[in-house]
């Protein structure tokens, strides 16, 4: 009898063997131990027949059975690691990675012509002791306008071929502002009088207007600048924006010129111009020739302009300056268009672009030119 039994139990687990060594996954594995240990599992069902049995019967079937049941799970266990080794092998496999293969080339970007030119507007400009602020895109009309001495009726609103927003509420239209020159009216607004010395800014942004061709776009950039002290004079304005011209286009002996010119917000006003060769195929040679070419508009801030944001001119005077940034890029870097600036094509970006690690490095002899 308990021979018997035993041969039918060692049967049981020679099938069961045989399953698990053909089983292929870990849930095949399940099955196979729920059938033979689970709770209606054949050798459970085993282990519940014995009592039935005499007790001598009992002890050595019942030692029998758990010595089966302990070899079994063994089974399993050792089935399941060998799982888990082939899974890793396998993603091993899989996730191999060569060092050896050639990398694929760095792409490095490059820094946008644009950006460039500000950086060394500041490099230029914070020697001179400026420092940057800015100003809202969105203006109103009194800002971009009517602080700056250009009333209601008068032309210099139309040159600026404006874009102007929907009305508000109030009836107000918003406009884009179509130079930096309303900041300057900002930053005047916001001087304390009693503890006030001198102030010496630039404010680089972007700028809008309807127009649009190989020289100019909707969107473009601007540079202002604005000293406001006591004493300051035509002379500083001078000495300042040479020092700019010949700094910015690395050229010592560049000739700049001060040709007389109209600004509502200035009194007097001047452009400045330098000099260069146009060569005969179009391109142009800074610094040398007899040709003139115009790069900034300046003049001593009109005294209605000060008054308006309460500043007494019989106490303080500045200057200003106005400069396109766009157009200040393509000369100095020989760009004959202006439109790919805004297209993002890595061709020209490449072509154009600086690396960006590589911070200016501008020498001005600036000496002394506010003392
Ligand atoms: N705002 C002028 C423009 O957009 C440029 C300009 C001229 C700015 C003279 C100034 C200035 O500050 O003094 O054309």
């Amino acid at each position: 009898m308990v021979s018997e039994l035993k041969q039918d139990i060692q049967n049981l687990l020679k099938d069961i063997t045989t399953n698990i060594s053909k089983s292929k996954t870990t849930s095949e594995l399940e099955n196979i131990r729920i059938n033979s240990l689970g709770k209606k599992g054949s050798v459970t069902l085993y282990l519940k027949n014995i009592r039935e049995f005499d007790i001598e019967t009992k002890k050595e079937i019942g030692a029998y059975l758990n010595d089966t049941k302990n070899k079994i799970n063994k089974l399993i266990l050792d089935k399941k690691n060998v799982f888990k080794k082939e899974y890793l092998k396998e993603k091993l496999r899989l996730e191999k990675i060569d060092v050896s293969l050639t990398p694929y080339e760095a792409e490095a970007g490059t820094l946008h012509p644009l950006s460039r030119t500000i950086e060394e507007l500041y490099a230029i400009f914070a020697d001179m002791g400026f420092t940057i602020v800015d100003g809202p895109d969105i203006e109103s009309d009194y800002y971009n306008f009517s602080a700056l001495n250009i009333p209601e009726e008068h032309p210099a609103r139309q040159e600026h071929d404006t874009f102007y927003l929907q009305p508000d509420i109030n009836g107000q239209r918003k406009v884009l502002r179509t130079h930096t020159s309303p900041v300057q009216i900002r930053t005047m607004e916001k001087i304390d009088l009693k503890n006030f010395n001198e102030i010496r800014y630039i404010i680089p942004g972007r700028t809008y207007r309807s127009d649009h061709d190989a020289t100019h776009s909707p969107m473009f950039h601007q540079c202002e600048g604005l000293v406001l002290g006591k004493n300051i004079n035509m002379g500083h304005l001078k000495g300042c924006l040479i020092e700019f011209c010949r700094t910015y286009f690395n050229e010592d002996n560049l000739p700049v010129r001060f040709r007389p010119s109209y600004f509502p917000f200035t009194e007097p006003s001047a452009e400045v111009d330098i000099g260069c060769k146009k060569e005969n195929d179009g391109s142009l040679v800074i610094g040398k020739g007899e040709d003139w070419l115009e790069i900034l508009g300046s003049g001593m801030v009109h005294p209605r302009v000060l008054q308006g944001v309460g500043i007494d001119p019989t106490q303080y005077q500045g200057f200003a300056f106005g400069m396109g940034l766009e157009r200040l890029t393509m000369l100095k870097y020989g760009i004959p268009d202006l439109r790919p600036f805004y297209d993002s094509d890595l061709r020209w970006l490449k072509h154009y672009g600086f690396i960006p690690f590589d911070s200016p490095s501008l020498h001005s002899g600036l000496n002394g030119i506010f003392s």
